[in-house]
């Protein structure tokens, strides 16, 4: 089956879906993006992903594309065009096309930018990469001061993780001048301390605000969980109980171990585990 992309108004098979040449999110990252999860044929947590689109329009002053209703409705038709049941959701939205210049052009002269695509993702490889948990290298946080805005600007990400995949790693801990994890490259990062307490970095502008961070959260509550919003050390890292990452592509996922070194007992930990199992009950779970 071939695959349908969602551009600037059409949906079109991926041979013919394009962006023009001067795209600034093509030339500047001048662009911001969602990943949602798509479960069973539905979108995960679609209210919060929403809000954080639109905050990062607002942040660097990029037009909303169109309604939110509107925006949902082609949400919903890319992922049944390309009969996703499992998989991710990905929209991205730049300012737009224009003669190459740094200034913002002109609003009556350019138009936002929007892509919509949809792919399958194998829920039993996810649920049995959990079940091993995955390895994390620490690299430095050469990104910028804006973490908070979720832009395309990712080559820091990508060579970050690169230098992860070469070491056997699946992902990589940014780590600060301070010496403190800020969060994974394409995930927020946590750890669980040996009395019990699930610690991850406080919001600010260094982190992406996750949103299965946020459902995380609500899980942690609503269960009982003690949270610690602070930053942590790799060394305490390595100290801890259990450590895991969050991400709409990775849900819950246990760390094993962080630069060659165990975590634990190298096993995925209980906690990890049972928030795994617990996300999808407090998600916001919107028919497609
Ligand atoms: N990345 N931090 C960073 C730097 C991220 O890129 C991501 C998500 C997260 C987790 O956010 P959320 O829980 O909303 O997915 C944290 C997406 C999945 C990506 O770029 O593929």
């Amino acid at each position: 089956m071939s695959r349908i992309a969602y551009v600037n108004g059409r949906y079109v098979p991926y041979a013919q879906a394009a962006v023009h040449v001067e795209d600034r999110g093509f030339q500047f990252a001048d662009s911001i993006y969602e990943v949602v999860e798509v479960r069973d044929g539905a979108l995960v947590d679609e209210p919060r992903h929403l809000a954080r689109l639109e905050r990062s329009l607002a942040e660097l002053r990029i037009p909303r594309p169109m309604s939110e209703g509107a925006l949902r409705h082609v949400m919903g038709e890319v992922v049944r065009r390309n009969r996703v049941r499992n998989g991710l959701l990905y929209i991205q939205v730049s300012r737009g096309a224009a003669p190459r210049e740094f200034y913002f052009p002109d609003a009556s002269e350019v138009e936002p930018t929007i892509v919509c695509l949809a792919r399958p993702q194998s829920r039993a490889a996810l649920e049995a990469r959990s079940l091993a948990g995955i390895a994390v290298k620490t690299v430095p946080d050469i990104r910028w001061q804006r973490c908070d805005i979720k832009t395309v600007m990712l080559l820091p990400a990508c060579l970050a993780k690169e230098a992860a995949r070469e070491e056997g790693a699946r992902e990589a801990w940014f780590v600060a001048a301070d010496g403190l994890v800020t969060e994974g490259a394409s995930s927020n990062a946590w750890i669980v301390s040996r009395e019990g307490a699930v610690i991850t970095r406080q919001l600010a502008r260094d982190i992406l605000p996750g949103v299965t961070r946020a459902t995380l959260i609500d899980v942690l509550k609503q269960e009982g969980l003690t949270l610690q919003e602070r930053p942590f050390t790799v060394e305490e890292a390595l100290g801890a109980k259990e450590a895991f990452i969050t991400s709409a592509t990775q849900i819950v996922m246990p760390v094993v171990r962080i630069d060659g070194r165990m975590v634990g007992d190298g096993k995925p930990g209980a906690t990890t585990l049972f928030l795994r199992s617990k996300f999808h009950q407090f998600a916001t779970i919107s028919s497609a």
